[in-house]
């Protein structure tokens, strides 16, 4: 059986390790598609190499534009590759436009879609990946849920007969990495002691990244938190903060390139806490037993919120405290696994086998 997975934005790529390897012992023919939506080094290349992932079979090279013009480049692109490799299923992954180019060029060919990480929902109609989920979601054969929760955001909108819960693959790649790096020194910035307490931030949604005031609001109370904080900046956070003239590193901020998958997880291990507004790092701070900030309205991974690791913080009022915040039970001592025991690779590729 062949599968062509369509990855291209950081998320997916680590995603896609552990789905790799499972195909890879279970003998299914992987073809994977790069659409090119990331191409910095530090932003795609390093986690292939980290994560051993194959090298891409295909590269689309597209690059960044607007929401519009980047999702129709794909599309564009899509429809000669898949008649080239014509595969049994078209995987796609999250939420990013990759995915909804990927799951659109796919159903338009009449190739049966596979979506890994379905069924989330932030219900925020403002964000571009709450679009490319509910469309996905719509547009796929089968539906590949992490959690129980996703499981009946599907069966609310009537897709419980094409949903399979199978857990989330990126708890079998943070366990993985986990393990591997536990003996390593945390790599922080000059000027951070990693035997002090400090705290990790990303910063990059649209909604907190592109308004002058806001974002400024933003930095202003990392700034203020009274530890060191390590700001892993996205290249649209260092373009926004450069474009309003805003300097990241004011306060207890120390802004650096984002790292390495097994660096960054290595330093929110040895970290106080977690400031954010990604979706993937709300999580590993859960899976690693860190407390987290996150920086929104809402989020997609309510379990973290319910079993008290994870605070909604858009008015920026608990972010300075953040350091001092007491940690409630360890998940796993408390027995609660929401996001599955690390087999979710192993049961996406049962699920395409026996579909
Ligand atoms: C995308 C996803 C988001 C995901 C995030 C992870 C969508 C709609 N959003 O957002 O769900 O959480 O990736 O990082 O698909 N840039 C670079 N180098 C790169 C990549 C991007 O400089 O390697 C710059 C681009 O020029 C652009 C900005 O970063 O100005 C945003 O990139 P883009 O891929 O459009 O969206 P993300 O904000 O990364």
């Amino acid at each position: 059986m062949r599968v062509l997975s369509v990855v291209g934005a950081r998320p997916q790529f680590v995603k896609l390790a552990p789905v790799a390897a499972a195909f890879g012992a279970a003998g299914i023919d992987h073809v994977i598609v790069h659409t090119g939506q990331h191409y910095d080094a530090v932003m795609s290349d390093a986690f292939f190499e980290d994560l051993h992932i194959p090298a891409p079979d295909v590269h689309l090279g597209i690059g960044s534009a607007n929401h519009g013009a980047q999702t129709g480049a794909m599309l564009a692109a899509m429809d000669d590759v898949l008649l080239t490799h014509r595969p049994d299923w078209v995987l796609v992954y999250g939420d990013t436009n990759s995915t909804l180019a990927g799951a659109l060029s796919a159903v338009k060919l009449h190739l049966r879609v596979a979506h890994l990480e379905a069924g989330l929902r932030s219900f925020n109609r403002r964000m571009p990946e709450e679009h490319n989920r509910v469309l996905t979601d719509h547009a796929a054969d089968l539906l590949l849920a992490p959690t129980q929760v996703a499981m009946g955001h599907l069966a609310a909108e009537g897709l419980a007969d094409r949903a399979r819960l199978v857990g989330d693959v990126m708890t079998d790649v943070c366990f993985l990495v986990r393990d591997a790096v536990r003996d390593r020194p945390a790599e922080l910035p000059t000027g951070v002691d990693p035997a002090s307490p400090y705290v990790v931030a990303t910063i990059h949604r649209a909604d907190n990244t592109d308004d002058p005031q806001r974002l400024a609001a933003i930095v202003e109370a990392l700034g203020a938190v009274p530890v060191p904080v390590v700001l892993l900046a996205h290249p649209r956070l260092r373009a926004r903060a450069a474009e309003f003239g805003l300097d990241l590193s004011r306060g207890s901020v120390h802004a650096t390139d984002p790292l390495p998958y097994p660096q960054m997880v290595r330093a929110v291990m040895g970290s106080a806490g977690v400031v954010t507004d990604s979706g993937g790092l709300q999580k590993e701070a859960f899976l690693l037993g860190v407390p987290c900030t996150t920086v929104r309205t809402e989020t997609e991974w309510t379990e973290t919120v319910d079993l008290g690791w994870n605070v909604l913080d858009p008015g920026l009022t608990r972010v300075p405290d953040l350091a001092a915040r007491a940690k409630p039970v360890a998940p796993e001592g408390a027995g609660a696994a929401p996001y599955g025991d690390g087999k979710a690779a192993q049961r996406v590729a049962d699920e395409l086998l026996s579909a």
